[in-house]
């Protein structure tokens, strides 16, 4: 593959993952998924994981799927080469990114950390991490054939974009902390 079009690849694979994982961010809060429960002394996921959250990311991220595929199909077919998400991708990866974003809680309140308390690298990863592995077991053709290795490095490598995204939405008081 050209390296054109690795880049194109990973950009087009990436951007429902981001999606997917921003929306909680503008559309989340009220009721919390755990309801305030506490497993071993702290919260089991923290006020930081609603279901309005979940809801949003879910439908943003699928929405997202749905106009790749939309304009991939109707103006991009005939000039690239990008990969079309199956329906399984469409329903998996976004339902990964907010169960790895949940997962990544789930273990911050085990090892002490407070609703919002930074941990590097795992905060960046989580939903990347749960958006792929949910692929890969829900379309695993799709998957290998789409990620090729320097698309699945560039995919990886994404989280510096992320902590800019990030930073910007802090500047622009979208969130309370920066990261
Ligand atoms: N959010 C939400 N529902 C989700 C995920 C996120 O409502 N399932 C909203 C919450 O308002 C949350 C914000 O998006 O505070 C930022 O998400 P995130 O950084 O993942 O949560 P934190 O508040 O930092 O909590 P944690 O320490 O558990 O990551
Ligand atoms: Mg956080």
């Amino acid at each position: 593959m050209e390296s054109v079009t690795v880049l194109l690849n990973a950009l087009w694979l990436a951007v429902p993952l981001y999606t997917a994982n921003a929306a909680p961010v503008l559309f989340g809060g009220g009721a919390p998924i755990d309801r305030g429960k506490t497993w071993r002394g702290a919260r089991v996921l923290g006020d930081g994981k609603t279901w309005r959250g979940a809801a949003a990311g879910i439908l943003t991220g699928m929405t997202t799927i749905f106009l790749l595929n939309t304009v991939y199909q109707q103006l991009l077919v005939e000039h690239t080469v990008l990969p079309v998400f199956p329906l399984t991708a469409l329903v998996a990866l976004p339902i990964g990114v907010i169960c790895g974003d949940m997962g990544a809680s789930f273990l911050k309140r085990r090892i002490g950390r407070q609703r919002g308390a930074p941990v590097p690298v795992l905060d960046q990863i989580d939903f990347l991490a749960g958006g792929l592995l949910l692929s890969i077991i829900a379309a695993p053709a799709w998957f290998f054939s789409s990620f090729t290795v320097p698309t699945l490095f560039l995919v990886a490598a994404t989280p510096v974009i992320h902590r800019v995204a990030n930073l910007t939405a802090y500047r622009l008081h979208l969130k309370d902390v920066p990261w």
